[in-house]
């Protein structure tokens, strides 16, 4: 006796269905019914290639083709009852279809299974998101050159400890996390590369006897070519663990300039004002603008890089092929894609609005005895001093003015002489602020003309 309750897809071998908890454990169409798009792109893809090859009749195929564009209409309009009793999205999508078009639905899984199903579905989904994600951070690449070029001379502190070191350039600054997005932004195009080939066809593992045209649905699918091992192309998720390395990567990034604008953003600092856009108010303290943007963006690498060691968690132990933990992979995929693409946009949205404080960044730049090491450098040129010993000399001057209260250009020629008598006058042209970010031109430095060639550099990759 067959319970009426046994799976459709595959209850001939089963007398009954499904306790309840198993299904809440088993089904994952709660979360892949994201993939719905990509499920029926894959199978209008299998279905025509099953039409060219004489496997299924023209007029099945044109049956199933007809059928799969009603049912991804009834998904993208709302109206479609996803069903859990039907597992997945590829479960769900083949019931509806033979609800529609009747028995050519059933020919629609010759050589295939859900096996390739899912990886494909899956790798075209990521792919997508590779696309949104070097998209994302082509848009913040410009907005933090727009912010670079309005400020490629505008003095600031550098730190090193968070301990004031040597003045840069606001504009060198945030060039620096321009390289660091064009980085991010080349391991999503590797990734997007590496992960461009067609598990379809590779069926449950071992490929199918039937005479299959692979090379005709990678390429229906802008797949580049055909997975070459049918045990690999089932039972690997690495692309999706690149994807997650790449934003976990990125997020890295983009929580280390969060926290400077929160640093930045305080009333200590003032170093730049955040748009009322992109901060909110406290319900207690009337004179508070709050950073949470900033401070959200910081949080996300949590989930993201707990997104990439999950799947890692879970890829690690298993034989080869498919084995079910691997539907675990979604979840985790999904939540690190949306909220990458959420912190990347945030983050634009908060630089383009943003006013940074010429005047607080040159006030800050000149104190903390920013320009020592400028000053230790004239004593090498112009007396010819080894560093070691204008370093000490150097020190001496720094302690001194710290004990007066004063900054390094504040001491008097006299004060200087009694540390080291060839110290003359013209030492005070070093110990600006300008001057000093002026003298770094080598290649990569903080000197504005630097910074405008590096500007003028990324400018014409990015258009
Ligand atoms: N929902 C499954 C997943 O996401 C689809 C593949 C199921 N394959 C199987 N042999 N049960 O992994």
């Amino acid at each position: 006796m067959t319970d009426t309750k046994t799976n459709a897809m595959w209850g001939g071998r089963f007398a009954a269905g499904p306790d309840a908890i198993m299904e809440a454990i088993n089904a994952s169409i709660g979360f892949d019914q994201r993939l719905a798009k990509q499920d029926i792109d894959g199978s209008r893809a299998h279905a025509a290639m099953l039409a060219a090859t004489g496997i299924v009749s023209d007029s099945d195929v044109e049956a199933i083709r007809k059928g799969l564009l009603t049912v991804l209409s009834e998904i993208e309009g709302g109206a479609f009852q996803f069903s859990t009793a039907l597992e997945d999205i590829h479960m769900n999508v083949e019931a509806r279809l033979k609800e529609i078009i009747g028995e050519p639905a059933g020919r629609l899984h010759t050589a295939r299974s859900r096996n390739d199903q899912v990886a494909t579905d899956f790798r075209l989904w990521v792919r997508d998101q590779c696309d949104a994600a070097i998209a994302g951070i082509e848009a913040l690449m410009r907005a933090l050159l727009a912010q670079a070029e309005a400020g490629a001379d505008w003095v600031m502190p550098g730190f090193t400890h968070l301990q004031t070191a040597q003045p840069v350039t606001w504009g060198h600054h945030m060039m620096a996390y321009v390289e660091m997005l064009a980085r991010d932004r080349g391991r999503f195009i590797d990734a997007r590369a590496r992960m461009n080939e067609s598990p379809l066809g590779a069926a449950a593992l071992a490929g199918t006897s039937f005479p299959i045209d692979r090379h005709m649905t990678a390429s229906a699918l802008g797949f580049d070519r055909p997975m070459a091992n049918s045990l690999d192309a089932v039972s690997d998720r690495d692309f999706a663990l690149e994807f997650l390395a790449a934003a976990s990567i990125c997020a890295m990034h983009l929580s280390r300039f969060a926290e400077e604008l929160v640093i930045w953003s305080s009333a200590q600092f003032r170093f730049v004002r955040l748009s009322d856009r992109f901060t909110t108010g406290s319900s207690i303290m009337p004179q508070k603008k709050n950073p949470d943007a900033a401070e959200l963006i910081r949080a996300k690498i949590g989930r993201i890089f707990g997104a990439n060691v999950a799947l890692m968690m879970v890829m690690k132990g298993l034989p080869l092929a498919y084995s079910k933990d691997m539907q675990e992979d979604k979840e985790q995929v999904f939540d690190a894609a949306d909220n990458l693409m959420l912190a990347l946009a945030a983050m634009d949205g908060m630089v383009r609005d943003m006013t940074a404080n010429r005047e607080a960044l040159e006030r800050a730049a000149g104190s903390g005895f920013s320009t020592a090491t400028d000053l230790a450098d004239w004593l090498v040129r112009i007396l010819g001093l080894p560093f070691r010993e204008a370093h000490h000399v150097t020190g001496s001057l720094v302690a001194m003015a710290e004990g007066a209260g004063v900054d390094l250009p504040d001491l008097t020629l006299a004060q200087m002489q009694s540390v080291h008598a060839g110290i003359t006058d013209d030492v005070f042209a070093v110990l600006g602020v300008h001057n000093s970010v002026a003298s770094r031109i080598s290649y990569g430095g903080t000197a504005p003309a630097q910074v405008r060639a590096q500007i003028a550099r990324w400018k014409e990759m990015l258009t």
